[in-house]
């Protein structure tokens, strides 16, 4: 059976809970952490500052028709100049956590051997600033960025690149260890598989069951290997994974769909998550795809499975499942994706995984939605009023799962700033703040005052644009200069 439903929608909701027009406010817990959420490759830019060899995104991008607008990372935010005035704002913001992530072909330019030591500068500035304006640090070491010279030695389905991140771990760790206490070591693993070496649709582009099989091994070994490095390094540390979940809703009951419904569950969530938590890979499906597990040797699954302090949820939408592709039901509203707007499979996703698994406990590493952005005509403020709604009924779930006794303890907004979106470019707008793409200028749309008054007071504020006349100390004035 799929675990990851919401099948009787009325009976797995214990309340009447994430309704924009619901005003009660929950209060979160003290300490609670208020984030927002980005990845080198998104945001960064100085591609070939200090010593940063090729990733396989930039080689990828370099590709015609890989990506929609055919940009590339080359400058992208350029945080990696800007990040302490982006620290600035976030701390302006009242928000108490960021999650980045570190660019591997910055630290370990020839993927693996001799250490770049400018490289490990540029992220040991971000965590003193982060650290100097009261922001806690949670770092990812893989956000999909693979050194390009790993790739052209096999990329993830060879063994090899999961030793080679054991090492990246360890010299990251040596020097952060010190300061950074949540460290995940992967980025969505699904992600890294199955769009990178089944579908194609991200870096390195390649098409090949076999591959991404292997490839979907060797990443969760990497994550074994590195968090091990981790702990002998900085054992104080806390290390985890962060997992993308879709939850799986049925449509149909006939042995079609139910055969469809139990693999894609299976392959696009338990395939990570199980393994972790020491069940070992989904077996129905594992038969399914035909895989031999030729690459798992003799110790690998107890690695997969040493128990970690925390897992990190990203979560966007749902999948309704039936015995053809793509079929689907009535649907809520949408965002600039097309994905599909349904909170309530968040906290059903919450209780089902603390159930299913009691990791020690959750963070919500990743939550946000693409919108139009529409600027008002009056102020040219962009009151992006629909994503504060997103925002709103995402953190009603989580308070609910939270009430449910579902140790959930932060919340990670994506994303931070207006960044490249993959294999969509820089249509997508997912930003708290926009980013002007000519002059790099940021400013915070609506939902980022919204998101802000919500982490200073901890309480969940109803969803509604903040008061306009109330002057913002973190939008410029523009009559300035
Ligand atoms: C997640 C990725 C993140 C961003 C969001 C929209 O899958 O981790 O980089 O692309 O989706």
């Amino acid at each position: 059976m799929t675990i990851f439903t919401d099948v009787d929608e009325s009976a797995s909701t214990p309340r009447d809970a994430g309704s924009a027009a619901q005003t009660a406010r929950r209060r979160f817990p003290t300490g609670f952490a208020w984030g927002s959420a980005t990845s080198s490759f998104q945001i960064e830019g100085a591609s070939t500052a200090d010593g940063r060899s090729e990733s396989i995104w930039d080689r990828f991008c370099s590709q015609p028709g890989t990506i929609r607008d055919a940009s590339d990372g080359r400058i992208a935010c350029d945080h990696y100049h800007r990040y302490r005035d982006d620290i600035t704002m976030m701390r302006d913001l009242g928000l108490t956590a960021y999650r980045f992530s570190i660019a591997w072909p910055r630290v370990v330019p020839g993927g693996t051997g001799e250490v770049n030591p400018e490289g490990l500068d540029f992220y040991d500035r971000l965590v003193d600033a982060l650290l100097e304006a009261g922001i806690e640090p949670y770092l990812t070491l893989y956000h999909w960025d693979l050194p390009q010279v790993l790739e052209d030695r096999g990329g993830w389905p060879v063994r090899a690149t999961a030793d080679a991140f054991g090492a990246y771990a360890a010299a990251v760790a040596r020097r952060l260890g010190d300061r950074v206490s949540r460290w995940s070591t992967i980025n969505e693993p699904f992600v890294v598989t199955h769009l990178g070496y089944l579908n194609g649709e991200h870096a390195p582009g390649r098409t090949n069951l076999r591959d991404a099989l292997a490839a979907s091994h060797h990443v969760l070994l990497a994550h074994g290997l590195a968090q091990r490095e981790i702990r002998a390094v900085a054992p104080a540390a806390e290390v985890g994974i962060v997992l993308n979940f879709t939850p799986v809703t049925p449509v149909g009951d006939s042995p079609f769909a139910l055969d469809r419904q139990r693999v894609i569950d299976e392959w696009e969530n338990r395939w990570y998550s199980d393994p972790i938590a020491g069940k070992g890979y989904p077996e129905f499906t594992v038969e399914r795809l035909g895989w031999d597990r030729s690459e798992v040797q003799p110790g690998d699954m107890e690695l997969i499975a040493a128990p970690i302090d925390f897992l990190g949820i990203n979560f966007y939408t749902r999948k309704m499942v039936g015995a053809i592709d793509g079929e689907r039901t009535e649907r809520g509203g949408q965002t600039a994706m097309g994905w599909e707007i349904h909170p309530q499979a968040l906290g059903d996703l919450l209780r089902s995984l603390h159930t299913t698994y009691s990791f020690p406990k959750l963070f919500v590493t990743e939550n946000g939605a693409a919108m139009p952005d529409d600027r008002r005509a009056d102020d040219g403020r962009i009151a992006d009023v629909d994503r504060i709604e997103y925002l709103h009924d995402h953190l009603a779930q989580v308070a609910d799962a939270i009430d449910d006794g579902v140790p959930v303890e932060g919340y990670f907004a994506w994303s931070l700033l207006d960044n490249f979106e993959w294999a969509w470019g820089y249509g997508p707008k997912f930003g708290l703040v926009e980013v002007d793409a000519d002059t790099q200028v940021r400013r915070p749309k609506q939902s980022a005052l919204w998101y802000a008054a919500v982490a200073r007071c901890g309480e969940l504020l109803p969803p509604t644009v903040p008061d306009p006349t109330v002057p913002d100390p973190t939008v410029p004035d523009p009559t300035a200069g």
